[in-house]
Parts: C-alpha cells; structure tokens; sequence
C-alpha cells in the first residue's frame, strides 16, 4: 500500500464521462438509481448496463439504498472508464458538521478503487452541486481526505466542470 505521496494527483476542467480512467466515480443519490448532474451523465452516457447492475445492488446488498458517505461499484458501460463507484454525498447543512460524511464520499471510493485493483481514479466535485455545498470548503474536505488516503491508487484526476470548481481545487489541491 503506497502514502499518498507515490500517487500523481491532477486537478483538470472536464467532463467526467469522458475520463479515460481504470474507475469513475458517480456524485449519486441513496436510490442508485440516477438523477441530474454527474448521476445523470454517467447514466445517459454509459447506458442501460449501468442501470441493471444499480437495480440489482438495490435486490440484495442495499434494499435501503446506498447510505450517505458509502461507495460501491458497478460496470461503467459504454464509458471510457472500466468501473463507476457510485457514492453518496451529504446535503449540505448550515446546522450541522456533516464534513465526514463528505471526506468518506473520497476515502470510500479509494478502498473500493483498491478493491476492485484500480490504478486510476476519476472523481467530480461532490456535493457541490444539488447538494449545496460551499466550493471552497467541499474542496478542502476532498483535498484533506485524498492527501491523507493509504491507497494503491497511483492516479488520481480530479474532473472539474466550470472555472469556480477549477479555481477553487486548484487553490485547495496547491496547484493553483
Ligand atoms: N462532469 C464533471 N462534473 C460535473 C458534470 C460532468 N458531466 N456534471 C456536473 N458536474 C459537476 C457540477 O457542476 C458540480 O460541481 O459536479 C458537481 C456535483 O454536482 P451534482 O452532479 O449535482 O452532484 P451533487 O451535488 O453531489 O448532488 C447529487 O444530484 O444528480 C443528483 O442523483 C444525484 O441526487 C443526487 C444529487
């Protein structure tokens, strides 16, 4: 298990559906069973293999759908990507720390990525969309949690989709 520091880490504007990567990983919802932004995408563009493999998680390991801050994966279909790993960002909330559940969206995909024998690794702006997440503090929680990760991962991309989000990694990554 390498530190995290012999794994390359890059910070790029993007579409995450078009990451030539061993895993994507898909900003999802409890159901699994898709939504708008990243989910959306991943589902449209990957197609009905995806799907399947979702509806089937939900018959047997997760009949409660996937908890917040848990990752699993599925076939990424007629994606670049080999593997998507769906997780399950928190909702913001102004009221209550939930920057865990956030840091575990990143630290989960990593172990099913080191499960699954992943060397590259995908990840969106998680939660900064629907769920409201402030850019700034979303990024320094995923910049905390994947500098601090053990994993074997020896690539990891993170796949920004407007200047902000860029801007915002960048400065919490250091590659500003
Ligand atoms: N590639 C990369 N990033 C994208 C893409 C894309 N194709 N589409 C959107 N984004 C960015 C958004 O701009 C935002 O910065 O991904 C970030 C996460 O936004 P969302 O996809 O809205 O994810 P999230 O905030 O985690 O909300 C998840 O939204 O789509 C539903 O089913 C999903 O209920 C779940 C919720």
């Amino acid at each position: 298990m390498s530190g995290i520091r012999d794994t390359r880490r890059s910070v790029i504007m993007g579409d995450i559906t078009e990451q030539r990567v061993d895993a994507v990983v898909n900003a999802a919802n409890g159901s699994l069973l898709g939504g708008g932004g990243v989910d959306g995408a991943i589902h449209r563009r990957g197609g009905a293999a995806i799907l399947e493999e979702c509806r089937a998680l939900r018959a047997s390991r997760y009949c409660g759908g996937l908890p917040t801050g848990q990752a699993v994966a599925t076939t990424a279909g007629l994606l670049p990507a080999r593997w998507v790993i769906h997780t399950v960002g928190p909702v913001h909330s102004a009221a209550e720390d939930r920057s865990a559940l956030l840091a575990s969206c990143f630290t989960e995909a990593l172990r099913v990525a080191d499960g699954l024998g992943a060397e590259s690794v995908a990840f969106p702006a998680i939660s900064t969309g629907v769920y409201r997440w402030p850019l700034e503090e979303a990024a320094g929680i995923a910049a905390e949690a994947i500098l601090g990760a053990r994993t074997r991962v020896s690539e990891v991309r993170l796949v920004l989709f407007d200047d902000r989000a860029l801007a915002a990694f960048r400065r919490a990554f250091g590659t500003a």
